[in-house]
């Protein structure tokens, strides 16, 4: 008999296109993951309802997020890609985990300070209880793996927290979720300004979005920062440099890094024939994402379609933990 995979699920915000640190960071791992384990992929549009009330443009975040990690190689036959919202034993499982969550330790919770800090006019209970709802998101599959980044891990650490305390009031339901990743394999990718790490929120233009046209990707990279160049055979890198190799080694074959490694030992570097070849690099590794995505985000019959199987996938998972939760706390009255 064929043993039965562990359980991973994560969570993917509906906001923002993807770049290319999401690639590296999360999506590629989910890709990887789905040959091994049970996986269950989720669009989390009821969290974005927390900071984001207005629903006009969620169907399109949606289906370009759907869109783009399918491109991305996440295949809804092996997966179980679905949305949060379409599965509505969450919000069951939600209410009963927040009568075990208090009001202090929710408040404590650095993502829900910052929202504060940046919204203090939209301080609603969706936004206190947060990691409640994601608790319920994963549990609800008795997932054992999250695949997650380092900014989520004081929610995993909730999540824990919560599935132990159902687990020691009402009886074992739960196993305890941990944040999990391919360790080694956690890459930062630098920005193309030699600042910090690609992201949504910081500077646009030194960000490679994996929608980006060939000629927008080109321009970004031919205005990453350099300098004249190192004099001395050997010298150290400096870190915007550094940064421009180690976006190289993710996109460029061996043998091209290796030549302009060894030429920027030699000091014969030329920063703007590396930079052409990252960028054509680049261009090589991003244009057939956003063309996969393209297509399919313009076929709406296949999108509702991946949908609706992953819905009924997740269900199936959800109805079978809700009977054990129910059992356990004591509300088969029938
Ligand atoms: N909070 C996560 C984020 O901001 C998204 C998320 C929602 C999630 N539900 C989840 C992640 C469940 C992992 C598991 O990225």
């Amino acid at each position: 008999m064929e043993k039965k995979k562990e359980i991973v699920m994560s969570g993917i915000r509906p906001t923002g296109f993807l770049h290319l640190g999401n690639y590296f960071g999360a999506v590629r791992n989910y890709v990887r993951m789905q040959e091994e384990f049970e996986c269950y992929f989720m669009v989390a549009d009821l969290h974005s309802l927390t900071t984001h009330p207005d629903t006009k443009e969620l169907k399109t975040n949606v289906h370009r997020v759907l869109a783009e990690n399918i491109a991305c190689g996440l295949d809804p036959e092996k997966v179980a890609l679905y949305c949060q919202s379409h599965v509505y034993e969450t919000s069951e499982l939600y209410l009963y985990l927040n009568m075990l969550a208090y009001k202090g330790e929710l408040e404590k919770t650095v993502t829900f300070k910052d929202k504060v800090r940046q919204h203090p006019d939209n301080v609603n209970a969706g936004l206190l209880t947060y990691p409640v709802l994601q608790t319920a998101d994963i549990i609800l599959h008795r997932a054992k793996y999250v695949p997650v980044g380092k900014d989520q891990e004081q929610h995993l650490e909730m999540a824990r927290n919560f599935a132990n305390r159902f687990n020691h009031r009402y009886g074992e339901v739960f196993p305890e979720p941990m944040a999990f990743n391919y360790g080694d394999e956690l890459i930062k990718v630098p920005s193309l300004d030699g600042a910090g790490k690609m992201s949504k929120s910081i500077n646009q233009y030194a960000t490679l979005y994996l929608s980006d046209d060939d000629n927008l990707i080109r321009k970004k990279v031919m205005k990453a920062k350099t300098d004249s160049g190192p004099t001395e055979p050997n010298s150290p890198k400096p870190d915007y440099i550094e940064n421009i190799f180690l976006l190289m080694k993710l996109v460029s074959a061996t043998d091209v890094v290796e030549k302009f490694e060894s030429d920027y030992n030699n000091c014969t570097v030329r920063y703007g024939d590396l930079k052409k070849q990252l960028a054509e690099d680049m261009v090589a590794f991003i244009s057939p994402i956003r063309e996969r995505a393209e297509h399919i985000r313009n076929d709406e019959k296949y999108l509702r379609d991946v949908m609706e199987k992953g819905a009924e996938k997740a269900r199936t998972s959800a109805k079978a933990t809700m009977e054990l939760v129910r059992q356990a706390m004591g509300l088969n009255y029938f």
